[in-house]
Parts: C-alpha cells; structure tokens; sequence
C-alpha cells in the first residue's frame, strides 16, 4: 500500500497520492475478474497449432525473477529516501528500504541523479555497498557527453521532497515512498515508482537451505550470483500511445499486455533467433533497444534505460477514470530486467522529433552510407558458384534492371570458416570481384560469429591460443553448435579482441577480398542451436569476469562494432564501411545497417515490415529494411511484386531468399511482372538523391528516413495509430498494398495541404481519408504539395553510373504556390564530408521563381566537393489553368530562355497531367547559386 505521504509539489495530478490510492484498490478489485478470464483464454490458447516453436523460448512465468516483479502489486515498493545532497554537480540520495532494513541483507541504494543539455535526465541507481558491480554497458554512450552535462547547484528542500530546477523542466524526488517526477511548468510528464513497484534485489550470499539453479528444458542455468533482478514502473502523462522497445513483429503503437482483461505475454527484449517468427507476437527478435516514446497531441516524451539483460516490459491498459475523478491520460508501463545496472534516461520532448534528437544525443547518430549502400542489393542464400554469379550479374543487364551490390552467403566459405573461400565453387574470388566492380557494382560476403573448432583453421587457431573466446562457466573455452558444427564465439566485449577481428579484415588477412567487398554479420544473437533458447548460456564468462547474462542483448553490436572497425582499418580510414547485421542494441546505428530477419513470403509479413521499420526508426536504427519477398517460402509473383514496390521505399533495399527456395531473380517470372519490378527498381534510383539527403539528415540530427505519420503531424490525433503508412522524410507518403487483388486502399493524407500522385499527378487534398484505386502498376505514393524533391531519372546499370547524371526537381505547389527542398551530395564514399566537401542545397520556390542556395553548415570546411552536374528538368505540379500556357522561362543568373511546356511525359511512362508545366534543360548547375523565373 502507499502510505499517505507529504503532499508536497502536488498541485496537479500526476503527483496526488491519494488519487493513487484509488486507482490501487480500483485495480485489485478489477484483478479478481480478470483471473477468470485468464484461465478461459489459457485454456484455448494452449490448443492453437503454430509454426514457431514458442515452447523452445521462456514465458514470463517460466523464469523466477520475471514471474515474481509481474506478479508484484501497485504500491509495493517499500523503498524510501532517507538523505539527499549535491556532490560534484548531481543529485546524490540515499534509499533505503523500509521493509527489510533490520534484516541481514539489508543495504542501501544511492540514486545518482544528473541532467543533461536539451532536456534529458539521467537517473542511475546502485547498490551501496555492491557484492560484486554491476555491469555497465560500454560504448553504447557518445564519448563527448560527459561534456552536455549540466552542473546542478543545489536542491530545493520541501515537505519531505527534493526539487531540482532545470530550464524549463524540473526533478521532484518524492522521499516517502520513493517516487521520481519529471515536470514541465505545472504539468508532469513522467514518473517513476509512481505505482510503487520499484523493487531492486541486492546482491547477496546464498543462504544454505537455497538452490539458485534455474531449470529450463535440458540446461541448467546455475545463476552464481544469485537474484539480482530490477523493476519499476515508469508513467507518461498526458499520453495517448507509447512506441518503441524492438524488435519484435508487431503494431507500431504497443498494444497493452496487462490489466483491463489483457492475456499477453510482456514484450520481451532478449535477443533471439526465431525460426519463422510470426507476423504479430509480443515475442522479442534478433536485436533490443530499451528505449520507449509515448505521444499524444499535446507532448511527446520518452524513456531510455542503458541494460542489455533479458528484459521484460509490460503495457499497462489505461483505466477509464471514475466519475468525479480527473481523467488522467496516461500511460503507464512496468519494466523488468534479470540484471545489469540501473541506468535510466528520461527525455523530456516536448515534440516527437525532440525525443529522437535527445536519444540519438545520448547513443549517436546514424552513420552515413555510402551511395552504393543506398541502391538495390541482390542477395540469396545461396549464389552457388562464380558461375551462377556472372549469370545473375549478367542477367540484370540484359533485363535492364539496376542493381549494385551482388551477396554471397554461407556456402560460399570453405566449410563455414569466414574468411574463406570455397576451392571449387569461388576459385578465383578476387578475379571475380574485379570484373563485377568493372560495372561500377560491389560485393559482400557474410562473416558470423561462430568459430569453426577446426586446427587447421587459422582464425579459430588464434583466437584459442590468445584466450580470445567467450568462457563457459568452467573456464575453458564455450563450445556450441552453428553452421559450421561444433564452435566457438569470440569475446566481442572485449576491446583487444574487436581489434584482433578488425584486422582479420585486411587484404592480406582477407584472401581473395578487393575493397569493393563489403560485410554481412548474421547469427550474431549469438545463435547457439543446441543452447537454451538457441543462445548461449547465461552463465558463460566474458571478459573481466562479466556473465553473459549481463552482456546478452549488446553481444551482435558489439560483433557488428568489431567487422565495421575492420572495413573501416582496411581502408585507411578513408572509406566509409558497410556492414549489414541481423541482431542490433541502443547505438547500432552509428555502426551499420540490419535487416528484420528471417521474414516469411506472405502479406502479413509484408505488412508488418511497415511498423517493423518505422519502429527502428523511432529507436535511432534507420538504415534497416526487411528481406523483400520474404526469406521463407515462394512468393507468386503478385507479392513479389508488390514487396519489390514497397521495399522501393525502405531505407535499406534488398532481396533475399532462403536455401529451399525456388529461384526469384526479379525476371523469372515472365511480363508484367519483370517490367513492373524493374519499374519498382526505377523508382528507387530515381529517389537516390533524395534518400541520400535524407540519411545526412540521420546523420546530422538521428531522424528516420521512414517516419510514423505523427512524427510530422503530432496534433492529428488520427495518424497515432496508422502503421500501414509511413513517410519518407518530410515529402513522401508511402502506402504499400498487402493484398491479393487489391482493386483500392484506403490512404489517409495528413496535413492540411494537398498530396500528388507521384505517377499521375493527380492530387488528393490533406486531413481526409480516400478510397483510391490501385493496379499492379504501383503502390500509393505521394508528394506533399509545398515540396520539392531531387531524382535523377535516366536509369543505368548501377548507382556509379548515374554520379554525373543530370537531376530533375519535381516541384508541388500548395495553395499559395510555394514550395521547399533539399539536395545533399558528397562523393558517396569517403569521410571527406566531415571535413566539409559536400554541397547541400535549398531549393526555393517563391513568387514564381525557383532559387538554389547554399545552406552547407561547415564554413570551416578543409576538403572540397565540386560537381559537374546540372538540372535538366523541372517539373511544376499544382498549377492553375490561367499559368498554363507554353512559353519561355528565365534562367536570371545567366540571362538565357528555356522553353517550358505543359507537361506531357511529366511524371513516369504515359502519364500526362494538364495542370502542370515542364522546364526543359535549364542545365544550371547544381552546385551553383541561380534563380529561375517560370510564372
Ligand atoms: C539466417 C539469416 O537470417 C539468413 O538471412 C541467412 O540466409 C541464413 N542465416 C544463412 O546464412
């Protein structure tokens, strides 16, 4: 029960103690319905048949620590402060708890509390006198935050609280019980402990008569450091939605777990590797961010807590307020880990993009690919010889179709040990890389984790002899079975061991690799398949004695971090590497691409790709994408198709298939469907420069490139829900079709302004949802009219060949024909962009003339970028008929004419839109400054 406490601070109500009170007992009377219905539910889901074998994974009630915080009650927490002081610019308070401090193992916690610049709140939390110190993830925390540190002077002390004044926000430290508020003005937007299950089990002996073995099928967890799990609730008010906490393939808005009369499982974040994960299951996947945001059309804030522990978050359904009651809005949640440290971040918003902004200030921002990296990637699992490479190769050009980089998957390796190359099937790889990068294309090989127990194998021969492999709890070297039979998994945790791998990545290490061979890291949960869960046991030793337990969920960064550090060594630093990676943590997007696994050739996973990815984004992880056409299984060609549309649009594009899979090289299926996918294929190219300016914008401010709709229009309360549509930056709205036959989609289009069809033209005005007709053409696309994107639309081999490639700027005029846009371009390769050569360009339209201008930030720039590229074409959508009539436009820079017309062949093939105009072969240069005057 929560005690009546002080009242202090407690002018509104997020902080009214006795409003809690009612909502505990409110909750337990509704506890007692809800168990009936529990066991209803359980009985009839037992019977339900399904592919994925759920049995091999943990329910929640099958690990102790789990069962136990879950079951724990509101108000339970017996912790309190009982000191508070300001050491060395942070809040310094001493919690000690209330129930067992008479006991033998009692011991006091100190909560370290500390702010940072653009509004974020770190609270940590840590045993006083610790039996053994937690593990604290490294390099997940930018290197410079320490100085984004804001020095607290002092606390205001008040009726049993302490208040920390922050600009524009401030802290109260409830002290009895122990709550934490986060505020804005008068307003709370998050809490925690304030439903009281705030609960951290200190380190202790084991006590003769216990046994900390923990059983689950045939292995045996022997936990020797005993319970040592953390909960507690976290509240955001005034939400309507919370978002985030990947991987797993699900709605984008977390559809609650608990309370009301919900049967879930929690979601879980341990990352596993699901064989045919299903296409809605609260389950985790290959990789974990512990971040969450809850938005509503008043604020958007978030949540953050830096553990790579199996962790267990719950979703609590929101409960009607009673009559007379305030009605809180509000969404709380309840999060578990097994261990690992209390080190938590609360971003304060206030909008959607701010909470990005701050997470990705706190883990990084994302890299920034090369152009390559951003084109489309042929991949299969698997091309089986050099042979069958020049022959797929080949089989792009003489179907025309644009690719660029060519994937070789595991049977492409001696035996399964990375860093080969099979003798017989890939004979000559170096030579066979030379006449695919003659066309401008590159490759990549896959590198796991797993070690091949082999003597004769160099890398295995190595790392054995330098003590390089993650230790089982015996200490001698952990053996598990993958790919390759029985293996060994390098200590990735350990920074001697990322460089030895970084450097097996060299040409002279790396036989027969050329440096247009880039990566591909998978297995790396790590995927163990005789062991529990199909990883590794939680009791193997890393590194400074840390458990594997503890390390879990970061072990792929940490290996993804290790192969990108190898390209990036390998090209003395000047070459931007590219390594795709199946399982991912907080701060994967400063090192590479993921992908979402092994998906299935069906609708449903073409349609929770959308939520999939755009929750990536959310979490910082931009450059992602999911296999199109899906791994397992045969797609027909319609579902191809359709995922070659839609997969056009995901910020990472390519196509994969698994080994028993019938060949789906995109022109084996006869017309249409070979010209619709190479359509698909061209609608990509053509975005290019505008996806490329896009990932700067990740790299500089961490924004997703595939963004939910509210991220834009955080006051339509409409779009909060929507994941069946996405953004693409600011200006395209995207709606895949996940269904056979589909004869018409229901789009709904944000905003006020209007959206233009990017194939026909055809607009549609914003805030209204629209029955619109779709063919096998193309999925539902738009433009936002008050935009201007950049393409490049003549279409060649590959990426490389369209460097010099003239740009067409599509321009949509909203009402008062007016339109913005941006236009990144560096040399799509190296690191030379940091030191300023790139151009960035703002194209404004304005009283009916087009302007380029510069808006490069760098004017401290040593390195310079020069382009011989121009415009060839302008494309004016929007236009009312009294503009329309053929003439000549100025180009005032120069003082030449260009014919303008109205725009036949506008758009794509075919389509002739009567209210717009084309501007042919202005030819201005796109890194010059130049106005145009078309009306
Ligand atoms: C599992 C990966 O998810 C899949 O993409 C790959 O083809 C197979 N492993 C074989 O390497």
């Amino acid at each position: 029960m929560i005690t009546e406490g002080p009242k202090i601070f407690t002018d509104q109500g997020g902080l009214s103690l006795a409003m809690e009170v009612r909502e505990l007992d409110r909750w337990r009377q509704k506890k007692r319905r809800i168990l009936v219905v529990v066991v209803v539910l359980l009985t009839v889901a037992g019977t339900g048949a399904e592919a994925w074998k759920k049995e091999e994974f943990k329910r929640c009630d099958q690990t102790i620590f789990c069962r136990e915080s879950r079951n724990r009650e509101f108000g339970s927490s017996k912790w309190y402060i009982n000191e508070v002081n300001v050491t060395n610019g942070k809040v310094r308070a001493r919690l000690v708890n209330g129930e067992d401090v008479e006991a033998e193992h009692s011991g006091s916690l100190i909560l370290h509390l500390s702010a940072y610049q653009d509004g974020i709140i770190r609270v940590k939390v840590k045993e006083a006198d610790p039996k053994k110190k937690r593990f604290e993830v490294p390099d997940v925390l930018v290197k410079e935050l320490e100085e984004k540190r804001l020095w607290i002077q002092r606390v205001i002390e008040k009726d049993g609280a302490s208040m920390v004044v922050l600009s524009g926000h401030e802290v109260v430290l409830l002290h009895k019980p122990f709550q934490l508020y986060v505020r804005s003005g008068k307003e709370t937007l998050i809490s925690l402990n304030a439903k009281g299950l705030f609960h951290f089990e200190r380190q202790r002996e084991k006590r003769e008569d216990e046994n900390w073995d923990d059983t689950f099928r045939s292995h045996t967890d022997s936990r020797p450091h005993g319970p040592q799990s953390i909960g507690f609730d976290v509240s955001f008010y005034g939400a309507d939605y919370v978002y985030g906490i990947p991987e797993r393939a699900t709605s984008l808005a977390l559809k609650p777990t608990k309370g009301a009369d919900i049967v879930s499982e929690p979601y879980r974040l341990y990352n596993s590797d699901i064989f045919e994960y299903l296409h809605e299951s609260p389950f985790g996947l290959y990789g974990a961010v512990p971040v969450m945001q809850a938005h509503s059309e008043k604020k958007t804030t978030g949540f953050f807590w830096l553990n790579a522990a199996e962790m267990l978050v719950d979703v609590l359904a929101k409960e009607k307020a009673e009559e007379g009651t305030e009605d809180v809005s509000r969404v709380d949640t309840h999060w578990i880990a097994e261990s690992g440290a209390f080190d938590t971040f609360f971003f304060i918003g206030p909008g959607p993009k701010d909470v990005i902004r701050q997470y990705t200030s706190l883990t990084g921002k994302s890299i920034m690919p090369q152009y390559f990296a951003t084109a489309y990637h042929q991949c299969r699992w698997n091309y089986k010889d050099e042979a069958d490479v020049f022959q797929v190769d080949g089989g792009f050009d003489e179907h025309d179709m644009p690719y660029d980089v060519l994937w070789l998957d595991i049977e492409h390796t001696d035996g399964k040990k990375y860093f080969t190359w099979d003798p017989v099937l890939f004979p000559n790889p170096k030579e066979m890389q030379e006449k695919i990068a003659a066309k401008g294309r590159k490759m990549v090989t896959i590198i796991d984790p797993h070690i091949k127990r082999d003597n004769n194998y160099h890398i295995h021969k190595e790392a054995q002899a330098m003590g390089y492999y993650v230790k089982n709890k015996h200490g001698g070297d952990f053996d598990g079975w993958c790919w390759p039979g029985s293996s060994s998994y390098l200590d990735m945790l350990d920074p001697e061991v990322r460089s030895w791998w970084a450097d097996k990545f060299s040409y002279s290490s790396y036989q027969g690799s050329t440096p247009i061979l880039y990566t591909w890291n998978d297995m790396n949960e790590p995927s163990v398949f005789n062991g529990p869960e199909a990883t590794m046991q939680r009791d193997n030793i890393h590194s400074a004695g840390v458990e594997h337990r503890d390390v879990h969920n970061a072990y792929g960064y940490y290996f993804h971090m290790a192969s990108m550090e190898g390209l990036l060594k390998r090209g003395e630093y000047n070459d931007r590497p590219f390594v795709l990676s199946r399982s991912f943590f907080a701060g994967t997007q400063k090192v590479g691409a993921i992908w979402t696994g092994d998906n299935t050739a069906d609708w449903n996973h073409l349609r929770v790709s959308v939520p999939m990815l755009v929750t990536l984004g959310l979490t910082g992880i931009t450059f992602a994408g999911a296999d199109v056409g899906g791994f397992f299984g045969n797609p027909d060609p319609e579902l191809l198709t359709r995922w070659y549309q839609l997969g056009a649009y995901y910020p990472f594009y390519r196509g994969h298939a698994h080994l028993d899979t019938k060949r789906r090289e995109p022109w084996l299926f006869g017309e249409p469907y070979t010209s619709l996918i190479r359509e698909a294929l061209h609608t990509r190219y053509a975005l290019l420069p505008y996806l490329y300016t896009l990932f700067r914008e990740a790299n500089v401010n961490g924004l997703p490139l595939m963004r939910p709709l509210w991220m834009e229009y955080p006051m339509d309360k409409h779009t909060f829900a929507i994941d069946d549509e996405f953004l693409l930056g600011t200006d395209l709205l995207v709606h895949g079709v996940y269904s056979e036959k589909a004869t018409s989609e229901d789009v709904y289009f944000p905003g006020s302004q209007r959206w233009f069809d990017v194939r026909t033209g055809a607009s549609y005005s914003g805030g209204q949802t629209v029955k619109v007709l779709v063919t096998m053409e193309s999925i539902p696309a738009y433009q936002r009219a008050g935009s201007i994107i950049p393409r490049k639309d003549r279409f060649r081999r590959s990426s490389f060949h369209m460097e010099n490639d003239p740009y067409t700027l599509v321009i949509a005029l909203n009402d008062t024909y007016e339109a913005q846009g941006e236009l990144y371009v560096d040399d799509g390769k190296s690191y030379d962009f940091e030191k300023g050569a790139y151009i960035h360009r703002l194209f404004t339209f304005s009283n009916g003339r087009l302007t380029s201008s510069n808006i490069a930030s760098d004017s401290k720039g040593t390195k310079e970028f020069t382009t011989p590229c121009v415009v060839e074409r302008i494309i004016l959508l929007g236009l009312k008929s009294k503009d329309l009539s053929a003439h000549r436009v100025l180009i005032e820079s120069s003082g030449t004419q260009v014919p303008a017309e109205i725009g036949p062949s506008l758009l794509r093939k075919g389509y002739h839109q009567t209210n717009s105009l084309v501007v042919r072969m202005p030819k201005v240069r796109i890194s010059d400054d130049w106005s145009i005057k078309v009306l």
